[in-house]
C-alpha cells in the first residue's frame, strides 16, 4: 500500500499548532470581563455543616481544607524523620557590617548523615540584642551572595539543573540587594535568614528526578498520582526543616519566625505557613496566581496559564481546573484562612497586573470571617480594595505599592511595622 506522507504529516502539524495557537487563553485585564462566580464559604463544610466554634474550625474544617489544598493544588506534604535533619555551622563572624551583626553561614542537611540534599543559609543576627531575636526567613532566587553586598559571603555552589544557569557564582553577587533591606531589618532587632530555593529543588519541569524529590521517592513512589508533591510543596517542606534547625539555635527565637517570599516564593511562603503553625507570621509579596490571588477571578495569570508556564509547581490534579475555575470547590482565600489567627501580610504592586492585585486583596478580605470566629481582628474596618500606598487591615494586612513586581524598601518598612505590632 502506498502511504501519502502529506496526508499523515499535515493533520499532525495542524493539530500541534492548533493546540499551541488556538487553545491557550489570553490573560484578561478587563475588570468588566471577570467571570461571575460564587466563592466557597470557608465556614461551610460539606461534611460538618456550618462551623460555629474555634474547636470545630481547628478539629474539623481546617483539616478538611488543608487536605483539599494538598489533593487539588499543591500535592501532599511529606512526613519527616527528625533524626535526619541536621545542620553545621560553616562560618561565624561576630563583627560583620562594621560590627552591627553576627554573620553565619549554616548548612542544613535534609537526609543526615548524607550530605545531599542540603541548603546553605546566610544568617545575620543583630549584635544589639538582649536575648534570642525574632527573625525573617525567606528564600532567595540567585544565591546568598546575591542578596547582600558583602564580599565574604560564599557564592552559591553550582546547582545541577538550575533554572538560572547553575546559579553562577560572582555573576549574581549583590544583584538582588535592593530586595532585602538588611540594615533596616537589623536596626529593628530582627535576624535575617535566607537560602537559595533552587538548592532545595531546581526550578525546572524535569519530572521530579532531582533535588528534594529524591528524598520523597520512598513515601511517594508513583510520580503520576494526581497529588504527588509538586515543587511548591517541596520548597515549603524544606522551610519547615529549616525552622526545625532554627529551634536549636540559641540566638534565634524560633517562636517568632516570620516566613516571607516574593512571587513564586510568596506562594511557597503561604503554603509553608498554612501547613506549619509554628511560623509566627507569613508575608506574601506579589504572590499572584496559586498564591494570594483568587483563582476564580481568572484575571491576569489564570490556572491554565500557570499550569502551562510552570507545570511542576502544582500537582497534576490542579490541571483539571485549566479554564474550569468554576469547578474548584476551594479558592485561595481559604489558603489565607488556614493561617488564621496568625498574622498574614499580602502585598501587591500597581504594575503587577499579571498577579491580579485586586484578587490578592480579596482573598485576604474573604478570609476575615475565620479570623473573626477565632477572636482575631483580621481585615479591620477595611471595606474595599484600598488605593495605592495605603496599608489596611490588622492581622490580615494588605497594601498595594506603587511600582512593579518586586520587593522594595517601602514593602520592608510595612513588614517591619507589622512584625513589631503583631509578632515581636
Ligand atoms: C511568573 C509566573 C508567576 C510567578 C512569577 C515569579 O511570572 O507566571 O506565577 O509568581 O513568575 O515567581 O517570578
Amino acid at each position: 500500500m502506498k502511504i501519502n506522507v502529506i496526508s499523515i504529516v499535515f493533520p499532525i502539524l495542524f493539530l500541534a499548532t492548533g493546540n499551541l495557537f488556538a487553545e491557550k487563553t489570553k490573560p484578561n485585564y478587563d475588570e468588566s470581563k471577570v467571570p461571575k462566580f460564587v466563592l466557597p464559604d470557608p465556614l461551610q463544610s460539606p461534611k460538618f455543616g456550618t462551623i460555629k466554634t474555634p474547636e470545630d474550625w481547628f478539629n474539623k474544617r481546617r483539616p478538611e481544607l488543608l487536605a483539599l489544598f494538598k489533593k487539588e493544588v499543591y500535592g501532599q506534604m511529606p512526613g519527616v524523620d527528625p533524626l535526619k535533619i541536621n545542620f553545621e555551622t560553616l562560618t561565624s563572624v561576630s563583627d560583620a557590617l562594621s560590627g552591627k551583626a553576627t554573620r553565619k553561614e549554616v548548612r542544613v542537611y535534609f537526609d543526615y548523615p548524607n550530605k545531599e540534599p542540603k541548603i546553605d543559609l546566610l544568617i545575620y543576627i543583630p549584635n544589639k540584642r538582649k536575648g534570642p531575636v525574632p527573625a525573617f526567613l525567606g528564600y532567595n532566587y540567585k544565591g546568598n551572595h546575591s542578596i547582600v553586598d558583602d564580599p565574604d559571603v560564599a557564592a552559591c555552589p553550582p546547582i545541577e539543573g538550575s533554572r538560572y544557569g547553575k546559579v553562577v557564582p560572582e555573576e549574581h553577587r549583590a544583584e538582588n540587594k535592593h530586595r532585602w533591606s538588611l540594615d533596616r531589618i537589623l536596626d529593628a532587632g530582627y535576624a535575617l535568614i535566607s537560602g537559595c530555593y533552587e538548592q532545595v529543588d531546581p526550578d525546572r519541569n524535569e519530572g521530579y528526578n532531582n533535588g528534594i524529590h529524591l528524598l520523597f521517592k520512598k513515601e511517594f513512589p508513583d510520580k503520576e498520582v494526581g497529588d504527588f508533591p509538586a515543587n511548591i510543596s517541596g520548597w515549603a517542606w524544606a522551610l519547615s526543616r529549616v525552622l526545625d534547625c532554627l529551634e536549636k539555635m540559641p540566638e534565634i527565637n524560633a517562636k517568632k519566625v516570620i516566613v516571607i517570599g516574593h512571587s513564586r516564593l510568596g506562594k511557597t511562603a503561604l503554603w509553608a505557613g498554612a501547613n506549619d503553625t509554628r511560623f509566627a507570621g507569613i508575608i506574601s509579596n506579589n504572590s499572584g496566581c496559586g498564591g494570594a490571588a483568587l483563582s476564580k477571578r481568572a484575571f491576569g495569570e489564570t490556572v491554565e496559564l500557570i499550569n502551562l508556564g510552570a507545570p511542576h509547581w502544582f500537582c497534576k490534579n490542579f490541571k483539571k481546573y485549566n479554564k474550569k475555575e468554576e469547578d474548584l470547590t476551594i479558592d485561595q482565600h481559604e489558603l489565607i484562612a488556614l493561617i488564621a489567627p496568625r498574622p498574614v501580610y499580602i502585598a501587591s504592586a500597581t504594575l503587577d497586573e499579571w498577579a491580579d492585585p485586586k484578587g490578592e486583596f480579596l482573598s485576604g478580605f474573604h478570609a476575615d470571617p475565620v479570623y473573626k470566629l477565632l477572636g482575631a481582628d483580621g481585615i479591620g474596618d477595611c471595606k474595599e480594595w484600598p488605593p495605592a500606598d495605603h496599608p489596611v487591615g490588622k492581622k490580615i494586612r494588605y497594601h498595594l505599592r506603587t511600582g512593579k513586581h518586586d520587593v522594595t524598601d517601602y514593602d520592608w518598612v510595612q513588614y517591619i511595622k507589622f512584625a513589631d505590632e503583631l509578632v515581636k
